[in-house]
């Protein structure tokens, strides 16, 4: 089924989400749109449902699932307690793009936490995705509505493009706002541990409970804390291949894969377009990393491998929100960066 939900509240709306909700009761599996991306919800509780997300993404079993509430006292739906630092944040950032990982209560179905003591809960902040959630009446864990590995879905027709036929229906609420997925959370260390940069910044969630760390990994040092970081992820069909240079270094870089009779792929920002050289464009409307986070996802996924073989993109800055943006990047890229030797 595939249900428009654009006019939040209206009778098309309800009956959806009626709909939908009633189905994830049932242990159906329901794409809905987040403000991040989409997710691929199931009934939090059920062994079987939970299951059929990992079957349908193609999901290793050892990558925990978020769970997704419509309100804040849900958590202990999930949570065995709500910890003073968590409870902040959940009054500073919910609903968004948060992901606040506690102690589990043991209610829900073990394959949602990979068998960890620890859960992660979300309230997203979109209508259509809190509606759904509480018409269910179920915690809905629903990780990215993509097939394991593939960039995550901003859009509903990505969610078909992967699952199409492997799910039981679709809300489709047209593109999704943040375009990358929430920031991951420990609450169960002190001081509190970013396992996964996201919607949320480091500096915001500082101004509210002051210093936290930073999973180390993240730099490239160690394996990762969060289980689903050390997966491939991302990927687009054709190899992409990160360049920290100049324009003039991109041109080069395009040129010399041409030479080798490669059909190459650029996303690019305006400025650039048409001067690049490679046979396909992709234009960013603005370099800034908000606008990369929102269409980034989307224009991994424009280029098909029937139509290009190497795909170039400049790299961003790495403060904020395009740390997030960075770290995406290099796992689409495989790790592959190109640097320009600048002349001192
Ligand atoms: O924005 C988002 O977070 C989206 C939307 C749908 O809410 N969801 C999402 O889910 O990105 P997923 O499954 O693609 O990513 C969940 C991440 C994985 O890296 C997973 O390992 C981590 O969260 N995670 C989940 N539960 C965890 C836990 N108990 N401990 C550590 N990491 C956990
Ligand atoms: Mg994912």
């Amino acid at each position: 089924v595939h249900w428009s939900v654009d006019n939040v509240g209206d009778k098309a709306f309800q009956s959806a989400v009626d709909e939908a909700g009633a189905m994830l009761r049932d242990g159906k599996l329901i794409a809905f749109p987040t403000e991040t991306v989409y997710g691929l919800g199931a009934d939090a509780r059920s062994d079987a449902a939970v299951e059929a997300v990992f079957q349908a993404k193609g999901r290793p079993a050892d990558n925990p699932l978020i769970v997704h509430i419509a309100d804040e006292q849900d958590a202990l739906l999930a949570a065995a307690a709500v910890t003073e630092t968590a409870e902040k944040l959940m009054q500073a950032f919910w609903p968004g793009a948060l992901t606040i990982i506690l102690p589990h209560n043991g209610t829900l179905s073990t394959k949602v936490t990979a068998g960890l003591p620890t859960v992660g809960i979300r309230l997203p902040d979109h209508p259509a995705a809190r509606a759904v959630i509480r018409a269910s009446g179920c915690p809905v864990a629903a990780p990215s509505a993509n097939r394991s590995g593939r960039p995550s879905p901003t859009r509903a027709v990505h969610v078909a493009e992967d699952l199409d036929g492997r799910i039981a229906g679709v809300l489709d609420g047209g593109p999704t706002g943040v375009g990358l997925e929430s920031t991951v959370i420990d609450c169960t260390v002190e001081p509190p541990l970013i396992l996964r940069p996201g919607g949320v910044t480091q500096k915001e969630i500082e101004n509210v409970i002051g210093a936290v760390g930073v999973d180390p990994a993240l730099a490239g040092d160690s394996q990762p804390k969060s289980p689903g970081m050390k997966y491939r992820h991302y990927a687009p069909e054709a190899p992409l291949t990160l360049l920290d240079g100049s324009a003039a270094f991109m041109r080069e870089q395009i040129s010399a894969s041409r030479e080798r009779g490669e059909r190459v792929g650029v996303i690019l920002t305006k400025d650039l377009a048409g001067e690049s050289g490679a046979e396909r464009e992709y234009v960013l409307p603005d370099g800034d990393p908000e606008t990369v986070a929102r269409e980034l996802y989307h224009a991994l996924r424009t280029f098909k491998q029937t139509e290009v073989d190497q795909i170039f993109m400049q790299v961003i800055t790495g403060e904020d929100l395009g740390f997030a943006v960075m770290n995406r990047l290099v796992k689409a890229a495989g790790g592959r960066v190109l640097t320009e030797n600048r002349m001192l």
